[in-house]
């Protein structure tokens, strides 16, 4: 039994689409999400700048107390899962898999869409998951850009939202892409629109957050490290930025559900 809370880190909002996934999952573990708030977006950073943020913010939920940290961002552990590893081991730290596995599997078509920030598409993690699962499927990737930016000013339900949208999945779909995959924690809160960009055509949209909540799950039973039965959970939000984006962080968490 571990009674110390469970981490949470993305660059801003993002990663709140984790937190409800790992709150689901995990109703009595106590947990602290860390959004960066202050350098969001990361996306277009080079990668020791992203490298450098992460290790800071995974040091700050250490300090904390955390049993366990999620890097609930998909560029940061693009750029630095191998290294935080390694700098706070043996602490257990789950980063995000590009859901390029599960796409793959289920694709009818042979084509795959993925949507991420440009520096995770262009990192080792995503090229070596793209082709150990991706052989004799197309993979067609597409950068969100400008998705973070609209999460994180909170115009996700706007007709701007919905043009972005659907200006970077034309591609895919005109290729024929069955499945979506969501590379970017952010990308969760856009679901209403992109459901309204796929209707009427047979695509799937797949969010990895589910399966980050499993991992968890697992962890936390491998190691023994569960809160105790029965103690009531509580739920911490920080942030580099202010405390008017520490209240949102708070807000969106629970206005979600
Ligand atoms: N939510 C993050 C991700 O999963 C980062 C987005 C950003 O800050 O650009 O990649």
């Amino acid at each position: 039994m571990n009674d110390a809370p469970i981490g949470i880190y993305d660059s801003g909002l993002g990663g709140l689409t984790v937190w409800r996934e790992v709150r689901r999952a995990l109703p009595g573990e106590s947990l602290v999400y860390l959004g960066d708030g202050k350098n969001c977006p990361y996306g277009s950073r080079p990668r020791e700048e992203v490298a450098r943020l992460a290790r800071e913010a995974v040091g700050t939920l250490v300090d904390a107390g955390c049993k366990l940290v999620v890097v609930a961002c998909n560029t940061a552990t693009a750029a630095a899962i191998d290294s935080l590893r390694e700098e706070f081991a043996p602490l257990p730290i789950v980063g995000m898999e590009p859901a390029v596995k599960p796409a793959c599997l289920a694709t009818r078509s042979g084509v795959v869409g993925v949507l991420a920030t440009e520096r995770s598409l262009d990192g080792d993690l995503f090229r070596r998951t793209a082709a150990r699962y991706g052989s004799g499927i197309e993979v067609v990737t597409a950068p969100g850009r400008g998705f973070v930016e609209l999460v994180e000013s909170d115009r996700e339900d706007t007709p701007e939202a919905e043009r972005t949208v659907r200006s970077a999945v034309a591609e895919m779909l005109d290729r024929g892409a069955d499945q979506i995959v969501l590379g970017c924690t952010h990308y969760p809160f856009l679901i209403p629109v992109l459901e309204r960009v796929v209707a009427g055509r047979d695509v799937s949209i797949v969010d990895p957050s589910p399966a980050v909540a499993r991992r968890v799950v697992q962890l936390l039973d491998e190691g023994g490290f569960r809160a105790a039965p029965g103690r009531k959970p509580s739920y911490v939000f920080c942030t580099f930025a202010n405390e008017a984006y520490r209240r949102r962080l708070e807000l969106k968490a629970f206005g979600t559900e």
